[in-house]
């Protein structure tokens, strides 16, 4: 690999650009499986090392807490969107999904990171009783991945300290509604990312 400690900002989105090239050409060739989104992570790793990817200035705030999430590319709304995120550890996010397969690598903290599973489906929308499927510590480098709906469901934290993570998601998770899920109560709303 090319030494990237010097890398200028055309360099940077050239980067960006190849990886994205990359993942289109592996979801082009399986389509969507848990196979294809391993090669993608694998490709988060790479694109992870990329310096001074973690910025100096505040990203948006996202889940209503310290956690936040900026757009590095986006093909379009229901379209590849790359995401760097920063989960705060004072708080767990909600529990929540993306609409979207995804899958995710640790750029710099520890996440526990938690997947879940809903019981009760459709029948009552608003309403949803959940299960504990994995919980998972990561690390630099370590990669967690999920796919379409209904299991794209999860909630993370970072453990002592920020955890800064790099997410490719299949569609635009920034701007598209998602659910929140109440495991106390069982409600489920609809809304922006928050
Ligand atoms: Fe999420």
């Amino acid at each position: 690999m090319s030494n990237l400690s010097h890398l200028s900002d055309a360099s940077r989105e050239h980067t960006i650009a190849q990886f994205i090239a990359d993942a289109h050409e592996v979801l082009a060739h399986s389509g969507v499986t848990e196979s294809s989104l391993r090669a993608l992570g694998d490709l988060l790793r790479r694109l992870a090392q990329l310096p001074d990817l973690i910025p100096d200035h505040d990203l948006a705030a996202m889940h209503g807490s310290d956690s936040s999430a900026t757009v590095l590319h986006s093909d379009g709304a229901e379209a590849m969107t790359l995401v760097l995120a920063k989960f705060s550890p004072t708080a767990e996010t909600p529990i929540h999904d993306h609409g979207s397969w995804a899958a995710a690598c640790v750029v710099r903290g520890r996440d526990r990171y938690r997947h879940w599973e809903r019981l009760e489906d459709s029948a009552t929308p608003s309403r949803a009783e959940l299960h504990l499927l994995y919980e998972r510590e990561l690390g630099p480098g370590d990669v967690v991945y999920w796919l379409d709906p209904p299991d794209d469901i999860h909630s993370q934290q970072g453990i002592d300290e920020p955890v800064w993570e790099l997410l490719l998601f299949g569609k635009n998770a920034m701007i598209r509604p998602r659910h929140y899920f109440d495991p106390t109560t069982g409600a489920v709303r609809v809304a922006l990312p928050q």
